[in-house]
């Protein structure tokens, strides 16, 4: 069929074919397809939606579209995670290494931060020599040889979601479960690991706005794991703050650093998820026989260190400067011009926080980038003093801001400000975790 049909009998509503999409997708890759057609199509997606035996079939076409990484040189189950994306979301930074100092085997390919959510890479890069470009057969030994790695993703995995991912982004396709589960599992899959942990988030930061659409995403996308024989747990947590304080990048290493050094004490939501994370990858890879050890093994790693050596240890392989990986160095790489203290206006309590809006405010501070070309400052950020339903004062401070160029502070402020509401009454209590979608 001609892609003008196959648009057609997608706006009608239609199931297409296995051979019809691998027709788009590899149409698309070639550039016989060109962006417009496929732009019309990705939002005939969006309006239409697809059934799971389409959205498997995407996932595929697009996983085939460029290598795949074989890690079986690496021994052991291999794990991976994977966050939908998130605000303050450090979690890599800390559950990689802990799972690895329980004995699990971390092989992660990470993203870039785009917008207002950060990328595990740009903190990484924060770290004084970091190089997260390594030759596949670095990555291996670097795992074979301490149980975690965490690089950027290598040459030619999935060119059809980068295409897509580019064209979706300009062109308002972005927010559809079949194209994010697509395009989440096709990487993920062709990462080549033998067990995957997906964190959906959920919330004013997420692109899952409703717990209802969390879940179905969830379920869609472990159902395609398994599909191809891969184990895959998803577990759906709160993103209507960000989940920890810190928002940039060397702030959000420091967070990490004060994690795995047992400063941030169990309840916190950054701690609870990691936990959490950190469960489901050690019971995935059959190193422990229920939650209950599970957790146990962690906090034990966690409260002899043993966490954050290994994050020395896999920063040290990756060419970076360990010695800053300390609770008595970290904060050298949080070094500003200047720091402000964001007050607030009324007396109240936190009755909602956009953690979009937080995430932009940030990015304003040039802790991230609004295009691709953008440099991001790894100093730069913001701290949080408080968390959703907490009293301030008049004039309390609501976070600390870290800056060096204060070009666009008074957009950063106004931003920050639209995303916190102060009310009378204290909020409802919200849940940190949702649900853990395991089939
Ligand atoms: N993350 C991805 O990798 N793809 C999407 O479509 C959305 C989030
Ligand atoms: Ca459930």
């Amino acid at each position: 069929m001609r892609m003008v049909d196959l648009i057609d009998k997608k706006v009608a509503g239609g199931e297409l074919k296995h051979e019809e999409i691998k027709q788009i997708i590899d149409g698309f890759v070639s550039d016989e397809i060109p962006d417009y057609q496929m732009a019309a199509f990705m939002m005939a997606v969006v309006f239409q939606g697809m059934t799971d035996r389409e959205t498997a079939d995407l996932t595929m076409s697009m996983m085939y579209s460029g290598e795949i990484v074989d890690l079986s040189e690496i021994k052991g189950i291999k794990v991976d995670k994977h966050s939908t994306g998130g605000v303050g979301d450090t979690t890599t930074l800390v559950v990689a290494p802990l799972v690895a100092a329980c004995g699990g085997t971390v092989a992660k390919m990470s993203g870039r931060g785009l917008g207002h959510t950060g990328g595990t890479l740009d903190k990484l890069e924060s770290i004084p020599g970091v190089c997260i470009e390594q030759p596949m057969s670095r990555f291996k030994e670097i795992v074979n040889n301490i149980g975690v790695a965490v690089i950027g993703q290598t040459g030619n995995l999935v060119p059809a979601d980068k295409k897509m991912y580019a064209l979706r982004d300009v062109t308002g396709t972005v927010n559809s479960i079949p194209l994010i589960a697509s395009s989440i599992m096709s990487k993920k899959l062709a990462a080549g690991t033998d067990a995957i942990v997906l964190d959906v988030k959920t919330g004013s930061g997420a692109f899952m706005q409703t717990v209802e659409d969390a879940e179905k995403l969830a379920r869609l996308m472990v159902q395609i794991g398994r599909l191809v024989g891969r184990s895959c747990v998803a577990v759906i947590t709160d993103m209507n703050q960000p989940l920890g304080l810190a928002v940039g990048n060397a702030l959000e290493v420091r967070e990490a650093v004060q994690l795995l050094s047992g400063e941030i004490s169990k309840g916190d939501p950054l701690y609870e998820v990691c936990m959490l994370l950190g469960v489901h990858l050690l019971l995935l890879s059959k190193l422990a026989s229920d939650e209950d050890e599970a957790r146990a093994m962690l906090e034990g790693a966690l409260s002899r260190g043993e966490g954050l050596e290994k994050l020395r240890q896999m920063i040290a392989a990756e060419g970076g400067d360990a010695s800053y990986i300390c609770m008595e160095r970290i904060d050298e790489l949080c070094k500003v011009k200047h720091k402000l203290e964001v007050r607030a206006k009324k007396a109240g309590y936190i009755s909602s926080i956009h953690a979009e809006r937080i995430g932009t405010a940030a990015q304003m501070l040039g802790a991230g980038r609004a295009t691709k070309q953008d440099v991001i400052d790894p100093a730069v950020g913001l701290v949080m003093n408080k968390r959703l339903g907490d009293y301030v004062a008049e004039n309390e401070p609501l976070c600390t801001m870290y800056i060096n160029d204060d070009t666009r502070l008074d957009d950063a402020l106004e931003t920050f400000y639209s995303g916190l509401e102060i009310s009378e009454n204290k909020p409802d209590y919200r849940p940190m975790i949702y649900d853990i979608v395991r089939e």
